[in-house]
């Protein structure tokens, strides 16, 4: 064999053994601004959805409405998850910890909750609610607006709730979270329903489910499992294949 020739296969060899490791490959993300928008909105674009503000931590009051009960049903939300003790769960977008403190109990000791917001002052309330309560499984976890700062393939359960629409960098975000599931681990969407307009919520802060499932389209590690309709959300539910060997 030349020279040139075992460098060729050299080469050949560590494209596969790379191929292995990267992500597959995935069309970059297309955002795009107009002017002419939503006053509830950024003006930045993705998919033909405007993107909304992020909620301010000085609404933080506003997610413990005792109306939200009824509003929401938590505890319909949490029956459909399904979350079993010794899970890792990522609240992303955890905002006051809403589900963070319904979730912690149900991951028990050995489990993990872990609160993912960019919001400093949210987290803060986080931490002392962990901390009035006696919290031991909650991990408050400062993530910035294309990463949430989770383990690579170290969690069973992210949920996402009332936060999707907010995220400036939706593209960047769910890389960043389908990379952190573990194989068969659930990715889900909470978002108020946007088919329907009797829900009384702005426009920018509902998704229709198929606008979910086309922002999830680049991500063929995902599959589409379930969707739960609550009375004024869906629970759009995607599961990580298992690696192929
Ligand atoms: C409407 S609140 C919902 C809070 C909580 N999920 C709940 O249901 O009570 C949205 C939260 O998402 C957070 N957020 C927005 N963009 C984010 C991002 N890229 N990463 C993490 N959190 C984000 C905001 O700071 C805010 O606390």
């Amino acid at each position: 064999m030349t020279r040139a020739s075992v460098w060729a296969v050299c080469g050949l060899l560590g494209a596969a053994v790379a191929g292995a490791a990267d992500p597959p490959p995935r069309s970059p993300p297309k955002y795009e601004t107009r002017a002419d928008h939503d006053p509830d909105g950024i003006g930045k674009f993705y998919l033909g959805r405007e993107i909304a503000h992020v909620m301010g931590y000085q609404g933080a009051g506003w997610l413990d409405r005792p109306t939200r009960v009824e509003e929401e049903e938590p505890a319909k939300l949490l029956k459909a998850l399904d979350v079993k003790p010794g899970m890792v769960v990522a609240d992303v977008g955890a905002g006051s910890g809403y589900h963070t403190f319904r979730l912690a109990p149900l991951v028990g000791e050995t489990g993990k909750v872990i609160a993912s917001d960019i919001q400093p002052e949210m987290l803060k309330i986080v931490e002392a609610r962990a901390k009035q309560k006696k919290v031991k499984n909650v991990e408050a976890v400062n993530g910035t607006v294309k990463d949430p700062k989770l383990p690579a393939g170290g969690v069973d359960l992210i949920l996402l709730v009332d936060v999707y629409h907010e995220f400036e960098f939706p593209f960047e975000m769910a890389e960043k979270m389908v990379a952190a599931l573990k194989p068969g681990g659930r990715l889900v969407f909470v978002e108020f329903k946007a088919e329907d307009p009797a829900v009384p919520i702005k426009p920018v802060h509902k998704m229709t489910e198929r606008q979910v499932l086309k922002e999830m389209e680049p991500f063929p590690e995902l599959e589409h499992a379930k969707t739960t309709p609550l009375s004024w959300q869906h629970v759009i539910v995607f599961t990580k294949k298992a690696e192929k060997k």
